[in-house]
């Protein structure tokens, strides 16, 4: 197995705050230390700092350390690479499926599913599939149907749009991901509100962005913070979620809008708009138009992202970026040195949709208030002292533990049989182990039962040990 080079010891130290739980402190640390991989936190093939550092820098005895790697290579959590200390490493089979007991309900992945009429368009779609059989060549850009569908999509929104500002990707971490590649040189700086959707956050990592980490007091992002952030660094991008943010669930109000689009044009920063959840308002009122929108005039460059995964169905793969044509262009040319384009038949089922999108969002979001309502419930029942705030819309609750145990929860979860994801995936460096986000896109019965095997988790976890944060708690 290839490795690379981990954590240091202070950089592991950081990530295992309020490591020690129940049991044994080596069992702690060893089922932290798997948690971290579990969610993506460490990544397999990187290498443990030596025991001997390890213990100096947590503080205990060197036994503890060997102890708790003994038990993680017992587990074939690490391998002993020759020459080069110990590797983490996944089991042969999925992530996750491994565990005490087999997962009787997911709550790691806040994604709804299908849209139930969605077999009809795909019946339609692939009726229509010999018209596109004869094309001899590929198509980095995307089917023009489709595009046109999707400009005109943002053009009802308050977003003219042509089809020549649309490049359709395998979904929105495609988009991502096409968008660094893209654009990104390496070490450039990215600003991002944390806590911020994790695997945006990977790909930024991916690309060798320097990420720029801006708290969100009260869970909503800092204005003030991005203006004085922007002026003072003029990072190169930034990427934000204005809309039903994942997992926070804010949204930003039109001047806080107007107030980044300023700040990002005088610095030269490239917004990257993630707009995947923005349709999934729960609450009846007037949806803000695109952010894009107020861009037209300002001298602001943004690029917006956006995906039918969470409104039709994630298993489509469809996205897009939504740029000026000389942005999309140069995607485009870019883009060869990763893919070749996006399956044929599935833009068909999304052209398909999209006159009848409106449908689907009226649909989501009834969905999306029973589970929220059935949720709201169970936590006011079995968990009277976790922050819920309400969102207004979007995948999450992001909920408040009264101490920062959220990492410690992730195993006794397990032990019920509830997958879910600790606080500090959605954040930098080990903050927000006192949050937890409760995904709300599945059904309520089902959703509210998961959550009321989650508090029995939660109580059975016993004494609390008073633990070191890294950072102040953002609730
Ligand atoms: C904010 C945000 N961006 C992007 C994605 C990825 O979307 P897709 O499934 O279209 O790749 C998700 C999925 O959860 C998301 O919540």
């Amino acid at each position: 197995m290839p490795t690379a080079p981990g954590p240091s010891a202070p950089q592991l130290a950081r990530l295992l705050t309020g490591w020690r739980g129940e049991g044994t402190s080596a069992r702690a640390l060893a089922e932290r230390i798997g948690v971290l991989l579990e969610d993506g936190r460490l990544a397999a093939g990187r290498r443990l700092p030596a025991e001997r550092v390890l213990a100096a820098e947590l503080g205990v005895s060197r036994t503890t350390v060997t102890a708790a790697y003994g038990l993680l290579r017992e587990r074939g959590r690490l391998v002993s690479v020759q020459g080069s200390g110990s590797a983490l490493a996944l089991p042969d089979a999925p992530r996750g499926s491994s565990g005490s007991a087999p997962a009787v309900a997911d709550l790691s992945n806040a994604i709804p599913p299908a849209w139930p009429a969605l077999p009809g368009y795909v019946a339609a779609a692939a009726a229509r599939l010999p018209e596109v059989l004869d094309a001899a060549r590929l198509d980095y850009q995307g089917l023009l149907e489709l595009r046109e569908g999707l400009a005109a999509r943002y053009t009802d929104r308050g977003l003219p749009t042509g089809p020549d500002r649309i490049l359709v990707t395998s979904g929105a971490q495609h988009g991502i991901g096409l968008v660094l590649h893209a654009l990104l040189r390496r070490a450039d700086r990215l600003v991002v509100d944390v806590p911020s959707y994790p695997h945006a956050l990977d790909a930024c990592r991916a690309a060798g962005a320097r990420i720029v980490p801006l708290a969100m007091p009260d869970a909503r992002p800092d204005v003030d913070e991005w203006e004085r952030v922007l002026a003072r660094t003029r990072p190169e991008f930034a990427y934000l979620m204005p809309d039903f943010h994942n997992p926070t669930g804010s949204t930003l109000d039109e001047e806080e809008r107007r107030r980044i689009l300023r700040a990002a044009a005088a610095a030269g920063t490239v917004l990257i708009v993630d707009e995947t959840t923005a349709e999934l308002a729960i609450d009846p009122g007037e949806p803000h138009p695109p952010f894009a929108a107020l861009a037209v005039g300002t001298g602001a460059h943004v690029v917006t992202v956006g995906s039918v995964g969470k409104t039709v169905w994630h298993g489509l793969r469809i996205g897009w970026i939504r740029a000026d044509p000389r942005t999309v262009a140069a995607i485009a040319a870019a883009r060869p040195a990763r893919d070749l384009g996006t399956p044929v038949l599935d833009q068909l089922v999304v052209a398909a949709l999209l006159p009848d999108v409106r449908r689907v969002l009226a649909d989501r979001a009834v969905q999306l208030r029973a589970t929220r309502a059935a949720v709201l419930e169970r936590l006011g029942v079995d968990l009277p002292d976790w922050r819920a705030p309400v969102p207004a819309g979007g995948l999450s609750i992001w909920a408040g533990l009264p101490e920062p145990r959220s990492s410690l929860l992730v195993p006794a979860a397990a032990a019920v049989g509830v997958r879910i994801v600790a606080g500090p995936r959605f954040g930098v460096d080990g903050a927000f182990e006192r949050n937890l986000r409760i995904p709300i896109g599945g059904a309520p019965g089902p959703t509210a039962a998961a959550v009321g095997l989650l508090a029995e988790a939660w109580r059975g976890m016993g004494a609390h040990h008073p633990v070191q944060e890294a950072f102040a708690p953002v609730l």
